[in-house]
């Protein structure tokens, strides 16, 4: 299928069959979703990819009761940071330094240049810009799951930790 005719097919499916998603139609999916951008690059969110059926019919009641959670083969949870610190970022950095084989050092105006911009928000402008980002990574999984032509049910839930 073309991307225009799989966006045609997609929809918010409401009940599911339960059939399991084949492992590598999974994986591109999974990948799908790692190459969504993120502003910095920081992807400030964990996500979290639950198969086991049981675990699945326990977190139903906590999504609205909505059958597709406990029916699904796969729910994909996309858990936004409560909050960014220095110490994230500087994690971040020990990442890329790592994935591009350069000394950590080398990337210190970068960090600083990131640390600049979150100090200047407040929690909540930071919680805002952090699911932001976590939509955009939602949204490429919606689309490379239609492109695979598994259904999916976007949801989501507010949690606010203080
Ligand atoms: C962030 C978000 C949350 C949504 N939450 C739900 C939901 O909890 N249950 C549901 O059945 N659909 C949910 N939807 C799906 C929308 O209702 C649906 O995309 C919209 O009505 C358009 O219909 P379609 O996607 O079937 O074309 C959600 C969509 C988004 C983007």
């Amino acid at each position: 299928m073309s991307l225009l005719d799989s966006l045609k097919w997609r929809y918010a499916v409401k009940r599911m069959n339960g059939n399991k998603i084949p492992e590598a139609t999974m994986h591109t999916i999974l990948e799908a979703t790692k190459l969504a951008p993120s502003s910095f690059g920081l992807t400030p969110y964990n996500i979290i990819v639950i198969e086991d059926e049981e675990t699945r019919k326990k977190l139903q009641p906590h999504f609205y009761n909505q059958p597709q959670v406990g029916e699904s083969s796969a729910l994909v949870i996309f858990a936004t940071w409560n909050s960014i610190t220095e110490k994230e970022v500087a994690e971040y950095m020990q990442e890329i330094a790592e994935e591009r084989g350069v000394p950590v050092e080398s990337l210190n105006d970068f960090a600083s240049y990131i640390n600049g911009s979150i100090k200047n928000l407040t929690a909540e402008q930071l919680q805002i810009w952090a699911a932001k980002q976590t939509y955009i990574a939602l949204g490429f999984t919606l689309v490379a799951a239609a492109s695979e032509e598994i259904d999916a049910t976007p949801s989501e839930k507010l949690i606010i930790r203080k």
